[in-house]
């Protein structure tokens, strides 16, 4: 019985895990002021460690813009990404260098979206989350936060 009740628990809260991603408590504050500026701070959980690694060794040529840090931000940056890292069988492999938009659970939870939204003039790209999800920053990511009114169920 002892065993089954954190096993229920998780069953339970399963469904909200995926739409709920808010960026933990000992979220650096570089991260956010950093890994912020241009996009997103994504939710680290979206991309595997390795990922987050080999992300992070490229930051002067970080998909056309230099996204460089000093040593210290580097190592707290990367101490954090390594600590709540997703797995990478949940998530799938994210290309190189690593996309969240590649993985196969981006990919799955996205099926519905028809291909043309991607490039519609109010999204850009699919690395633009808030375009679509209004309450990213916050962590919600939920089917009732979508921005796009003709992708709202
Ligand atoms: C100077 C601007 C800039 C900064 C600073 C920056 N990025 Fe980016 N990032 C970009 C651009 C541009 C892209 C590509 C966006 C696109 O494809 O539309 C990108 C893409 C990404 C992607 C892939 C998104 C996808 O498609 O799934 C990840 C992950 C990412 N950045 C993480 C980070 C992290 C972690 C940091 C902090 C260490 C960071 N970025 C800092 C500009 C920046
Ligand atoms: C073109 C619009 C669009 C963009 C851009 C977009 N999404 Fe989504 N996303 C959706 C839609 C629509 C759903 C499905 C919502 C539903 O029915 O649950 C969804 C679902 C999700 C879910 C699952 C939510 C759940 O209910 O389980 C997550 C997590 C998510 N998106 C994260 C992201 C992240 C992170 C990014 C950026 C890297 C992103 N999305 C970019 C439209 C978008």
């Amino acid at each position: 019985m002892k065993k089954l009740i954190p096993a229920l628990l998780l069953a339970i809260s399963l469904p909200a895990l995926a739409d709920r991603l808010p960026l933990p408590a000992d979220t650096p504050a570089s991260y956010r002021a950093e890994c912020g500026s241009c996009h997103l701070p994504y939710p680290p959980s979206l991309l595997a460690s390795g990922d987050w690694r080999r992300l992070l060794s490229g930051l002067d040529t970080h998909f056309g813009s230099d996204a460089s840090l000093n040593a210290e931000e580097r190592q707290a940056i990367a101490a954090f990404l390594a600590r709540h890292a997703g797995s990478l069988s949940r998530l799938g492999d994210a290309g190189n260098p690593p996309r969240i938009s590649q993985t196969a659970r981006f990919v799955r939870h996205h099926r519905e979206v028809p291909a043309r939204f991607w490039r519609d003039p109010r999204v850009k790209s699919a690395a633009n989350c808030e375009a679509c999800h209004r309450g990213a920053a916050n962590g919600h990511f939920g089917e009732h936060d979508i921005a796009i009114p003709e992708l709202r169920e």
